[in-house]
């Protein structure tokens, strides 16, 4: 099958990210997300990026219009109902995304494969809501999509070996790396990455260092691009933690469970850098200000 359409549901950090690979790779891509609102920050967020492209002459200016021209965002479910491949980037919570495919399923053709880019929800469980789970894979790509290398593509026990490998060679069409993983929670990434930031957390609740302290020590002592502090913010401290809720109900395992701290911080609505405040404070956005325990 040739895919020619593609639907992106979702176009907060990671949708409108997937949306504009899928525009840039040349395929026709409409995104939809929840009110009009969103869609129009989503696409302001999209047309940014291209636009910094352009004046570093990566893009050309008519390049750039064709991607756009490519991308249409919408509010209507309808409107994906002739897309080949639906990539879902909605809210990390099974019932929400179990309901959107379920209908997803009801409205498209029996061709269209259907994608997760969850970060921890196990593959089965969501594909469980559709009458398709031989066509339903996991693309979990990384933030920020248009710079993030990888994309790990998941099978699940169901998933179509035929269409398993039409994801792998879809992911290189969009630019990508791609890794095989298996539908255990986490995947490979954040089956790694997950511990590793909740474990950082703890450091700080024992008073192991400052915020400041700790980013500092993993970016200079371990040459990471950022330290777990500003990465916890970059990823969303709410996705997080709904991330380590999951995995710790995954394994029953200590190194997954939500930290205190954090449990407490998306309770007060700090999720990090979307909402101006997490481990930092955004109000001057050259210069973050270290949250001082
Ligand atoms: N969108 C698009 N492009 C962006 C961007 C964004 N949000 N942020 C930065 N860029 C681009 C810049 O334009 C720049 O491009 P050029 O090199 O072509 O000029 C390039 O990325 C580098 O940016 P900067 O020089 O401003 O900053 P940097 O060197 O610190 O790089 C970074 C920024 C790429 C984000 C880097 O800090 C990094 O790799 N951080 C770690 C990110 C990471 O670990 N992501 C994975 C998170 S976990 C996950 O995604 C999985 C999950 O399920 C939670
Ligand atoms: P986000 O909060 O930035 O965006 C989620 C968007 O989904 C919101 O804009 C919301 O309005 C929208 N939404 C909710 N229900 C919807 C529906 N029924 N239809 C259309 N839109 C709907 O979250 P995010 O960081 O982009 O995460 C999205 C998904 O990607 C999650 O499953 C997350 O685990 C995964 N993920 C996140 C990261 C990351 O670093 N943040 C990395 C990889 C994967």
């Amino acid at each position: 099958m040739a895919i020619q359409r593609v639907g992106v549901v979702g176009c907060g950090l990671m949708g409108s990210g997937i949306a504009q690979v899928c525009s840039q790779a040349g395929f026709a891509t409409v995104v939809r997300e929840v009110s009009s609102e969103v869609v129009e920050k989503g696409l302001k967020s999209i047309e940014k990026n291209l636009s910094r492209l352009v004046e570093k002459g990566t893009l050309t200016e008519a390049a750039k219009g064709e991607i756009r021209g490519r991308l249409k965002g919408t509010t209507s479910l309808q409107d994906l109902k002739d897309c080949d491949v639906i990539v879902e980037a909605i809210i990390e919570q099974l019932p929400v995304k179990r309901e959107l495919f379920s209908a997803l399923d009801a409205l498209c053709p029996a061709h269209t494969i259907f994608a997760s880019n969850t970060s921890s929800l196990t593959i089965t469980e969501i594909a469980a809501a559709t009458k398709r789970p031989q066509r339903f894979v996991g693309l979990h790509f990384f933030n920020p999509v248009p710079v993030m290398k990888l994309v790990e593509v998941v099978r699940t026990i169901a998933t179509d070996p035929a269409v398993y490998e039409e994801m792998v060679a879809f992911g290189a069409k969009l630019g990508k790396t791609t890794v095989r993983a298996n539908d255990s929670g986490g995947f490979i990434v954040n089956r790694l990455l997950v511990p590793y930031l909740l474990d950082a957390i703890r450091a700080l609740e024992e008073g192991v260092g400052s915020v400041a302290d700790i980013d500092a020590s993993m970016k200079l002592g371990c040459g990471y691009p950022m330290g777990p502090f500003t990465l916890l913010d970059f990823v969303g401290l709410d996705t997080t933690y709904y991330i380590s809720q999951i995995m710790f109900d995954e394994f029953k395992e200590k190194r997954f469970a939500a930290p205190p701290l954090l449990k407490r911080m998306v309770l007060a609505g700090w999720h990090g850098r979307k909402t101006g405040r997490g481990f930092y404070d955004y109000a001057d956005p050259n210069n973050p200000k270290a949250l001082e325990l």
